[in-house]
């Protein structure tokens, strides 16, 4: 039976990709969205930097404005979704928004994994919601599942695909033989991709939905300065195709892990055996293996980015604030103001698949088992592939800490067999 109480008014800042998807679902599915929030919602007021651009999806421009305060100061709006992107002017208006306790909905995974302590607080303190469902893995409900459903359990690793459009390209490169620069400009064009697509690329993207992820798992607050990254630019045809000749896929993931040394996060372009659930996804979907060590293994997978997935995880959000409006929260994330310790990088175990040009003489693969030897480093399989100028050893080692991988990586750089180093990824089990 449809609602007949007032309409919740909800201030959209920024109508973008995401924006203008939430404005097109809010329309489109108004009875079911009426009936979920137990209330009718709608969309009072959009903020814009200008208002005749053009927008994905169909927008009532006359509710647009390019005034922040007209929407800020608005007493009748109560729930206000931000998908600006960026830290500023976000964070401001996110602190005004909640300071005068109203709701905030965010997409904004960077705001929320670099002030995501501040916004909490802020919340606490006039009892208004920060959700932010959207903000990792785009459609996939993995925020509220990580925090309530999983909330008796303990979450002992996170590996996750949750950058669409970096798998969005490593797809296109391994399954069509497209180049980067291509499979970069059609993620583009599908507004998969940041505003400044090096996050995206660069590893800072996933750095920040894991730095959110593990804060959830880790109960604290860990920001993405925090989470080792390194990005997918410098993976090589050449590496998609050697990891497939070994069984393996090569994947940008997000890695969060409880040892007893410590907590770990990073991000880095990862090689996967092929029988693993998550080196079958492909294009710009996400999925998020979940180890909990009560529950076992868990997989949250659909589209990581794109407008309607997106905006769908949104009015999730708002469904969920809505129903909710006037009662305690049901997280005050109390935990995100304890600062989380992050083991250094040099200390985190890792398998690596390395690359080196060498010169194709006798003697050369014992100059670099030796090197290796020194640093403790033991070699899971070698194989020597061309010959002459282009001779190369493809190797595969054992788990070693970071620390003596790097210093056995320097030993070879000084080697005179070994010409260069194209290629080190990690490998994981
Ligand atoms: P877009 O760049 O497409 O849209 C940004 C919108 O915000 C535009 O409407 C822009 O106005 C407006 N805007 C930006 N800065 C200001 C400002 N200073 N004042 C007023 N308006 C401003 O971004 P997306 O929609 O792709 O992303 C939005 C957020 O959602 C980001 O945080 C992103 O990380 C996140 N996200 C994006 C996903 C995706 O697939 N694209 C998936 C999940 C999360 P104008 O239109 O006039 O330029
Ligand atoms: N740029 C992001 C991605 C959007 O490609 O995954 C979704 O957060």
């Amino acid at each position: 039976m449809a609602e007949s109480r007032d309409a919740v008014k909800i201030g959209l800042l920024g109508c973008g990709t995401i924006g203008s998807g939430v404005f097109h679902l809010v329309r489109k599915n108004a009875a079911g969205l009426t009936e979920a929030a137990r209330r009718p919602v709608e969309v009072s007021g959009i903020l814009v930097k200008a208002i005749d651009e053009a927008r994905p999806f169909e927008v009532d421009t006359s509710i647009m404005t390019t005034e922040a305060s007209s929407l800020l100061d608005d007493p009748g709006i109560d729930v206000f979704i931000e998908v600006m992107g960026g830290t500023e002017p976000a964070r401001s208006y996110a602190l005004e928004v909640l300071g005068k306790g109203r709701h905030l909905v965010t997409a904004n995974k960077e705001l929320i994994a670099r002030h995501g302590r501040e916004l909490m607080e802020a919340a606490v303190r006039t009892d208004a919601q920060v959700m932010f469902e959207a903000a990792v893995g785009g459609g996939i409900p993995i925020v509220r599942p990580m925090e309530l459903s999983l909330g008796g359990d303990v979450v002992n690793k996170i590996l996750g695909i949750v950058n669409g459009t970096t798998n969005y390209i490593l797809t296109r490169m391994s399954a069509e033989g497209s180049t980067y620069a291509e499979a970069l400009a059609e993620a583009q064009q599908l507004g998969y991709a940041e505003a400044d697509p090096s996050a995206d690329v660069e590893g800072g993207d996933a750095a920040s939905k894991l730095a959110i992820l593990s804060s959830i798992a880790f109960k604290a607050g860990i920001t993405s300065d925090q989470v080792y990254r390194e990005g997918i630019s410098r993976v090589r045809p050449e590496d998609l195709d050697n990891a497939a000749e070994l069984g393996y896929a090569v994947k940008l993931l997000a890695i969060a892990e409880r040892a007893e040394a410590g907590v770990s996060a990073r991000v880095h372009p990862t090689m996967l055996p092929r029988s693993h659930p998550l080196a079958s996804i492909s294009g710009n979907f996400n999925a998020v293996f979940v180890i909990g060590e009560s529950v076992g293994d868990l997989m949250f997978y659909g589209q990581g980015a794109g407008s309607l997935p997106t905006a769908t995880a949104i009015l999730g959000d708002v469904v969920n604030v809505v129903r909710t409006m006037g009662s305690p929260p049901a997280s005050r994330r109390s935990y995100w103001s304890r600062p989380g310790e992050v083991l250094p990088m040099e200390e985190v175990v890792s398998r690596f698949y390395m690359v080196l040009n060498v010169v194709d003489r006798p003697g050369v693969l014992a100059k670099i088992a030796g090197v290796f030897g020194d640093n403790n480093v033991s070699l899971e399989s070698v194989v020597q592939k061309g010959i002459g100028d282009g001779a190369q050893i493809v190797l595969i080692t054992h788990g070693v800490a970071e620390r003596s991988f790097r210093a056995a990586t320097e030993g070879l750089e000084k080697l005179d067999v070994v010409l260069e180093i194209p290629s080190v990824i990690r490998v994981e089990s």
